[in-house]
C-alpha cells in the first residue's frame, strides 16, 4: 500500500535509506567484508584477473559505478556490456579466471539471462546482484547477492537502483581484500563510508522542496541535457533515464567535457541543463563546462555540494548534497536528487509516475 505517499516512486525513493541499511547491516566482521553468497573461497577470488558485467537499463549504469569501484580498489579489470549487446558479439574475450556479474533488479529480463548462459557455457562463474528472492537470474547462477529492497512498485527503478550501487561496492571491497589491495583498516574506512550513505540520503530526501523548484524550470522545455564527469557521468546517464522515462520529456546525457563535441548546438536561451558537479577532483572542469552553458543563455540547475558558492553564483538552481567522504560514492547520494527532480517534472505534466506508457516492469523478449 501507498502509506501515505502520493505514488509508489514516492515511496520508494523514501525507503532508500532503509534499504541500504539492511543490506549492510552485519557485513563487516572479525573475517572483513562478509560476502557469503559470492560461493567462491579466498583463493578462488583471489585468482580472479577479469570481471564482465552485465546489465540492460538502469541496471546498467549500475555496472558503470560498480566497474569503477571494483578497478580503483581492486585493481581488477572490469568490462560492462549491454545484455542485449552482448549476447550478439562474435568473441568474448574471458581468461579462465573471468568472473561475470549479472546485475538485474528483477532477475528476470530476458536478454541479461541469456547472457548469464553463454557466460555459463564458457566456463565462467556466474555471480547476479538481484532484488528478487528466487528469480531466474538468482536460481541460475552460482552465487547470488540479494539487495534486499523490498518490493519495487514503480516500473522506474529508484531503491533498486541505490541497493544495487551499494552491493557493487560490497562486491569490489570483497574483491580489494581477497586480492590484498587493500588492508584491515582501508576495508573498514569505506564500509564506514558506505554507512554514512543512509543518513545522506536522508538528508537529500528532505530537500525535495528544491527539486520541486527547480521543476518549474522544465516547464516548457522538449528537451534536456545532463551533464556530469567521472562517475557523475553515470548519474547524469541515469537522471536523464528516469526523466525521460516518466515524463516522456526527451532528455540526452553527456560526459561533461564531450558537450562540446556535437551536443552544444543545442542550446539556446531556456534549453535546461542538469550539471552534476560535487567537491571532487574533476569540479573546476565541469565547473568550466557550467560556464559553456551559461554563455549559451541555457538555464542551468547543478547538483552540487552544499556551501560551493562558485556553482550556486552561476546557476538558476542548485540541489544541494551534503558533503560525502568518498567522492566514488557521491552517485549514491546525488542521483536521489535527480530522481524527484524527475518526479516532480512528471506529475506537472500530468504524467503517471508508477506506471510509464509502453514500459514493463520486467523486459522477458529478448
Ligand atoms: C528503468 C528501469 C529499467 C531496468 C531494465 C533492466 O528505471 O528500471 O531500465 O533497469 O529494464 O531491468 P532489470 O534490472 O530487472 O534487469
Amino acid at each position: 500500500t501507498l502509506g501515505g505517499y502520493a505514488d509508489f516512486m514516492a515511496k520508494e525513493i523514501a525507503e532508500q535509506p532503509e534499504a541500504i541499511e539492511r543490506l549492510l547491516a552485519g557485513r563487516m566482521g572479525e573475517h572483513g567484508v562478509f560476502l557469503d553468497e559470492l560461493s567462491l573461497t579466498k583463493e578462488e577470488l583471489a585468482a580472479i584477473d577479469r570481471v564482465y558485467l552485465i546489465a540492460c537499463g538502469t541496471s546498467y549504469h549500475v555496472s558503470l559505478i560498480a566497474r569503477t569501484l571494483i578497478q580503483t580498489w581492486a585493481k581488477v579489470q572490469v568490462i560492462c556490456d549491454y545484455a542485449s549487446e552482448f549476447n550478439y558479439e562474435q568473441d568474448v574475450l574471458v581468461t579462465p579466471n573471468t568472473l561475470c556479474v549479472v546485475i538485474t533488479q528483477s532477475g528476470e529480463t530476458a536478454d541479461t539471462l541469456t547472457a548469464a548462459r553463454r557466460m555459463r557455457g564458457m566456463g565462467c562463474k556466474v555471480f547476479a546482484i538481484t532484488n528478487v528472492l528466487g528469480s531466474t537470474a538468482a536460481r541460475e547462477s552460482d552465487g547470488t547477492l540479494y539487495v534486499q529492497a523490498g518490493p519495487e512498485v514503480c516500473v522506474a527503478s529508484t531503491k533498486a537502483y541505490t541497493a544495487q550501487m551499494v552491493a557493487s561496492a560490497l562486491l569490489a571491497l570483497r574483491l580489494a581484500e581477497a586480492r590484498g589491495e587493500m588492508d584491515r583498516s582501508e576495508v573498514e574506512r569505506h564500509y564506514r563510508d558506505l554507512c554514512a550513505l543512509p543518513d545522506l540520503i536522508r538528508e537529500v530526501i528532505s530537500r525535495a522542496w528544491q527539486d520541486k523548484r527547480a521543476a518549474a524550470l522544465f516547464r516548457r522545455a522538449h528537451s534536456a541535457l545532463f551533464l556530469g564527469r567521472g562517475v557523475n557521468a553515470t548519474t547524469a546517464l541515469e537522471g536523464a533515464l528516469k526523466l525521460k522515462e516518466i515524463s516522456y520529456l526527451h532528455a540526452e546525457a553527456y560526459p561533461a567535457g564531450e558537450m562540446k563535441h556535437g551536443p552544444i548546438a543545442l542550446l539556446e536561451p531556456g534549453f535546461p541543463v542538469v550539471a552534476i558537479v560535487p567537491e571532487d577532483r574533476v569540479h573546476d572542469k565541469t565547473v568550466s563546462n557550467i560556464q559553456e552553458v551559461i554563455a549559451r543563455g541555457a538555464t542551468c540547475v547543478a547538483v552540487a555540494t552544499d556551501g560551493d558558492e562558485a556553482v550556486a553564483s552561476l546557476v538558476e538552481h542548485v540541489l544541494w548534497i551534503p558533503p560525502v567522504s568518498d567522492e566514488l560514492l557521491v552517485p549514491i547520494v546525488a542521483v536521489v536528487h535527480l530522481q524527484m527532480l524527475a518526479r516532480y517534472v512528471a506529475r506537472a505534466r500530468g504524467c503517471d509516475v508508477d506506471k510509464p506508457r509502453n514500459l514493463a516492469k520486467s523486459v522477458t523478449v529478448e
